[in-house]
């Protein structure tokens, strides 16, 4: 069985997640997500989410993409945690291309980066969302 593990932030769950994980899910057979927590987001990637991690992680245990879900609690857990979960893929956006945080990765298993969606991120529709009042449908899934 080839497993396969992603993270993130993954709030206000939308369709460029869904892709990633559809994606990331196809690299093999078990796909484990690790959730960057709280903490994790407020001390290292200056992220206030509006969802908290146990709401977060709920959300991502309902996918039919998502086989686990574990904490990402710092930069450095990434090298055990393809060790201790028997991880032969990482696979990341490709926001994340060539990035030090994940290029040493590929000693211990294949890393994989898939493209962005392009037209969406949380950070857009927290944006969006404050400056007016959306009108219905205007943002769809692109062809
Ligand atoms: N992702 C993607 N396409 C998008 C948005 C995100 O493929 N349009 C991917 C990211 O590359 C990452 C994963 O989804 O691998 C989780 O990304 P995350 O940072 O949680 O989502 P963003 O929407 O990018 O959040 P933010 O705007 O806060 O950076």
């Amino acid at each position: 069985m080839k497993r396969v593990l992603t993270y993130g932030t993954f709030d206000l769950l939308h369709y460029g997640h869904i892709r990633l994980l559809k994606r990331a899910k196809e690299q093999g057979d078990y796909l484990i997500v690790a959730l960057s927590t709280d903490e994790f987001n407020l001390s290292e990637k200056g992220k206030t989410t509006y969802h908290n991690f146990e709401t977060r992680k709920e959300m991502l245990e309902a996918l039919r993409y998502v086989d686990l879900v574990i904490p990402e609690k710092n930069w450095e857990q990434k090298a055990d945690d393809v060790q201790n979960f028997f991880v032969d893929t990482v696979v990341m956006g490709g926001d994340w291309a060539g990035s030090t945080k994940f290029e040493y990765l590929k000693d211990y298993c294949d890393v994989v980066y898939l493209d962005r969606t392009s037209g969406v991120s949380t950070t857009k529709i927290k944006e969006e969302l404050k400056l007016h009042e959306p009108v219905s449908g205007t943002n769809q899934i692109p062809e």
